[in-house]
């Protein structure tokens, strides 16, 4: 502490914002999107219902839903000079690369003329990014598989336009798995928002400079690509696939994950907020059985991972330091039922949390914040006299 600035690291104790969107309760497990329960919403809703809800800030009617899946439905494809800017890309390129960069791209294609009020703008803007974001997603593993891409059907919902998307094949036809669907409808509405996490923390510090939304959500989609945040979801199933290879043993990685000379971390585990379960967690670990089940999927990473989350929950280091499983625990076992790649689970998290990150851009517009610009405390050199190259 210098005079009246206060260091906080990772901002721990510092709260950046007021916000009516979602709330989470740490200690007790608590999860609501504008005062809904995950468990209910989850349960009960559909994807683009939460979305309308987390964005406009009520569950829609009849007419709102249908007007607002209508919107969508009419924009989901892609202006095809985006292609161009795709194809430069190598195939290797991690797709959480390549969304960053054609979200931000977006900019170009649909530039922001409207001025700080003109919601019905803003509201173009909006339904583009979330009706375009899932079709660019396809582009990606097409290209990994050597396929062609998918164009959008208007007939499908927007969970079955974005599987067919990514599985159909020009020489058969596809016909989209209701279990995989409501799979990953669930899927989508838990990751939906999560109050002010790092993405979404970036979000808004981006946008409180006013700057367009497809470049504030490409700048959260960065944040999110981090193993310590979304990036977590494929860093757990690389760590459970490491351990089925050394053995399945889980005691030599929790004792890996409790030295401290030792950079490894359980993925999936811990958490900023929830020193309790992760309300996701407990969701998606249950749905893990239900969709394998009905899939008929055997994996053996599951077991692996129920025995690394049982041998973690009777350690003295977690439980002393209120580590639990997080929403990045197992769902990327799912996803893997599923037929998604390992290296696209970041980007469905990116799918299901764009509708958050649009919601809290638009509270942060609508709020007319001051632009974000922390303080900081120089511990650097005092002044000192220019030196000439030779005299260095
Ligand atoms: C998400 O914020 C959000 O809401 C994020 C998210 C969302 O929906 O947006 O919920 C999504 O990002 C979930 C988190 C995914 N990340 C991981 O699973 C990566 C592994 N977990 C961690 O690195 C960690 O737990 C964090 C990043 C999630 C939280 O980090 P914090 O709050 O900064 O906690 P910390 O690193 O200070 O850890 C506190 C203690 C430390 O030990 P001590 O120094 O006190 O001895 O717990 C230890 C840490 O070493 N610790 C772990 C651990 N997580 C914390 N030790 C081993 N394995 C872990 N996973």
């Amino acid at each position: 502490q210098t005079g009246h600035i206060t260091i906080d690291p990772g901002f721990k104790n510092t709260g950046s914002t007021t916000s009516d969107i979602t709330y989470l309760d740490g200690e007790q497990g608590l999860l609501r999107y504008r005062g809904y329960s995950i468990e209910d919403l989850a349960d009960k809703a559909d994807f683009l219902g939460v979305a309308y809800l987390l964005i406009y800030g009520e569950l829609p009617n009849e007419k709102q839903y249908d007007d607002f899946v209508g919107k969508i439905t009419r924009h989901t494809m892609v202006n095809e000079d985006m292609r161009k800017i795709f194809d430069g890309f190598p195939v290797n390129a991690h797709p959480m690369g390549v969304m960053s960069s054609l979200v931000s791209a977006m900019s170009g294609f649909y530039p922001e003329s409207y001025s700080k009020n003109d919601m019905e703008e803003i509201d173009l803007h909006i339904i583009r990014l979330m009706a375009k974001f899932p079709t660019i997603a396809t582009w990606c593993y097409k290209k990994s598989q050597g396929h062609p891409i998918n164009y959008p059907k208007n007939n499908l919902d927007y969970t079955s336009n974005f599987l067919q998307m990514m599985f159909a094949l020009p020489v058969e036809d596809y016909k989209v798995d209701p279990i995989v669907s409501r799979a990953l409808n669930k899927l989508l509405i838990l990751h939906a928002d999560h109050e002010q996490n790092c993405s979404t923390s970036t979000v808004r510090l981006v946008g409180s400079s006013q700057a367009n939304l497809y470049s504030s959500i490409s700048a959260g989609i960065s944040a999110l690509w981090g193993p310590l945040h979304g990036g977590a979801n494929q860093a757990v199933i690389e760590m459970l696939e490491a351990i089925k290879e050394d053995g399945g043993g889980v005691e030599k990685y929790l004792a890996k994950a409790k030295d401290k000379d030792d950079p490894f971390r359980l993925m999936g585990f811990g958490h900023r907020v929830y020193k309790n379960f992760d309300p996701r967690a407990r969701i998606i670990k249950k749905s893990a059985d239900e969709v394998l089940a009905a899939l008929g999927v055997d994996d053996p990473v599951l077991d692996i991972a129920r025995g690394l989350e049982e041998a973690a929950l009777n350690d003295e280091y977690f439980i002393s330091r209120k580590l639990y499983p997080n929403v990045d625990f197992y769902s990327g076992i799912i996803y893997r039922a599923l037929g998604i790649p390992v290296n696209m689970f970041t980007v469905m998290f990116a799918i299901g949390r764009l509708p958050g990150w649009i919601a809290q851009w638009l509270e942060l517009r609508e709020s007319g914040q001051a632009i974000g610009r922390p303080r900081q405390i120089y511990t650097g050199e005092t002044a000192r006299e220019f030196k000439e190259i030779g005299d260095r």
